[in-house]
């Protein structure tokens, strides 16, 4: 159902919630246990839009999956015993499926076509296909191979070393995947870190996986031995930071008393958004209670401050790529000018990120403008509410939820369904914490 949602700030919340499953997690949970041999339970899946394309397309190739509530079992099908679908794969919005199963389905037998939503259809897969052929994929996209539909038939792969690139933690795990596939050993050499749950799923799950990190050059190579056959194991998703992420910037902006997130996934090369907070003047008390898999996972609490502009760029920007629109409006209530950098990668997220952050948040009084790599916002200007848009990215469409809260007067955000992608209830935890939201019929086009 396509909705809009109706807000009208200033609103004051508090209060401690849990957040869903990890998005990443749970689509590397669905894709390893699907070759992996035996039964794995995974606990605590996120069912979003998203993870269910995953879902349904590994059932299209032939993948046992029971699905009970938040909880799964895949009844793995070893490495190469997926069969051909029958049928186009749809990918939905999920830029990690369109990256990793061309790179699963390469060393499988038969033939597939892979493609997705109208958003999917302008997000660039050379960046996996490059790699894929170099280890004898045949492959094939649309758009001199850069766009998809993609088209893959199956074959026998080569292990090769390749140096990403582009700071991507779905391309490292495009190129490992196909890795436990293939002939030999596959390295993929990062230089920035990129989110490393793959590594450490595969861990333990007891794959052949060998991480070398040359710490004096600032370099990580994962390497896997390919067609060793690794066993299913219970997995354990943890609350996503992304999501939790929201709340945080709610406590931050919009709180009245303290504002906790429990139970959520506290890796550290996903909470980039933690220093900045830090650097902005609101450190968040954050408690590690467990390490699950190698995943920490525990508290986050915030309360608000004064907030103070700062600047953001290099090393950092992969560990908080997914939060940097909300970067941006904390920055409209900060004192003083934030400049981020080297977030070139935002212009090819579900939506071009920087140019839409920007566009929207300027809706509402924001002074905000986006640079080639990054935006520029000076701080603080007063939010207004406005209509704005979420242009069907489910990020944009939370931030907006966060800056009506903080703004004065009516917001209402048109496509604010676009939520159900990675955050089905998110605006029902909202309300969880005291906001008052209401859903709307989508307006109207003819
Ligand atoms: C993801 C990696 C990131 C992130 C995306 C999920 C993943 O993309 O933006 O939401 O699960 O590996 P890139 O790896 O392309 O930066």
């Amino acid at each position: 159902m396509t909705y809009r949602a109706v807000i009208e700030g200033p609103q004051v919340l508090s209060g401690r919630l849990a957040v869903p499953g990890d998005k990443s997690i749970t689509h590397r949970a669905l894709v390893f246990s699907a070759i992996a041999s035996g039964k794995s339970r995974i606990s605590n899946i996120l069912t979003s839009a998203d993870c269910l394309s995953t879902l349904d397309c590994l059932r299209r190739c032939g993948v046992r999956i029971e699905v009970d509530g938040v909880k799964a079992v895949v009844h793995g099908r070893g490495l190469s015993g997926l069969v051909e679908p029958d049928d186009i794969l749809d990918v939905g919005n999920s830029g990690t499926a369109l990256r990793i199963l061309p790179a699963l389905l390469a060393g499988q037998g038969g033939f597939a076509v892979i493609t997705g939503d109208r958003s999917i259809r302008t997000r660039p897969v050379d960046r996996v296909l490059k790699p894929l052929v170099e280890m004898g994929a045949r492959v094939w996209a649309r758009a001199g191979g850069r766009l998809a539909p993609v088209a893959v038939a199956g074959g026998q792969l080569k292990g090769i070393a390749y140096r990403l690139p582009v700071a991507s933690a779905q391309v490292k795990t495009a190129v490992l995947t196909a890795g436990l596939l293939a002939e030999g050993r596959t390295t993929v050499i990062e230089t920035a870190p990129s989110r490393d749950h793959t590594e450490l799923m595969l861990e333990h799950l007891g794959a052949a996986v060998a991480i070398d990190a040359d710490a004096a050059r600032g370099e990580r190579g994962i390497t896997v031995t390919g067609q060793t056959q690794f066993t299913a194991g219970d997995i354990d998703v943890p609350g996503d930071f992304s999501s939790a992420a929201f709340f945080l910037a709610v406590g931050a902006l919009a709180a009245s008393g303290p504002v906790e997130v429990v139970g959520v996934g506290l890796n550290p090369t996903r909470t980039g958004l933690i220093e900045v907070l830090e650097k902005m003047g609101v450190a968040p008390d954050v408690l590690v209670r467990s390490v699950n898999a190698g995943e920490p996972v525990g508290a986050i609490g915030i309360e608000r401050g004064r907030l103070v502009g700062t600047d953001i760029g290099g090393g950092l920007v992969p560990r908080l790529i997914d939060e940097l629109p909300l970067v941006a409006l904390l920055a409209t209530q900060a004192q003083g000018r934030t400049i981020v950098r080297d977030a070139a990668e935002l212009r090819v997220k579900e939506t071009d990120r920087l140019a839409l952050t920007a566009a929207e948040l300027k809706k509402m009084g924001a002074k905000i403008a986006p640079t080639g790599d990054g935006f520029i916002i000076d701080g603080p200007t007063p939010l207004k509410g406005a209509t704005v848009e979420s242009h069907g990215d489910h990020r944009l469409a939370m931030m907006l939820a966060v800056a009506a809260l903080a703004a004065d007067g009516v917001t209402v955000i048109e496509g604010a369904d676009a939520v159900d992608v990675s955050f089905p209830d998110f605006f029902d935890r909202l309300r969880e914490l005291g906001a008052d939201v209401a859903i709307a019929p989508a307006k109207q086009t003819d």
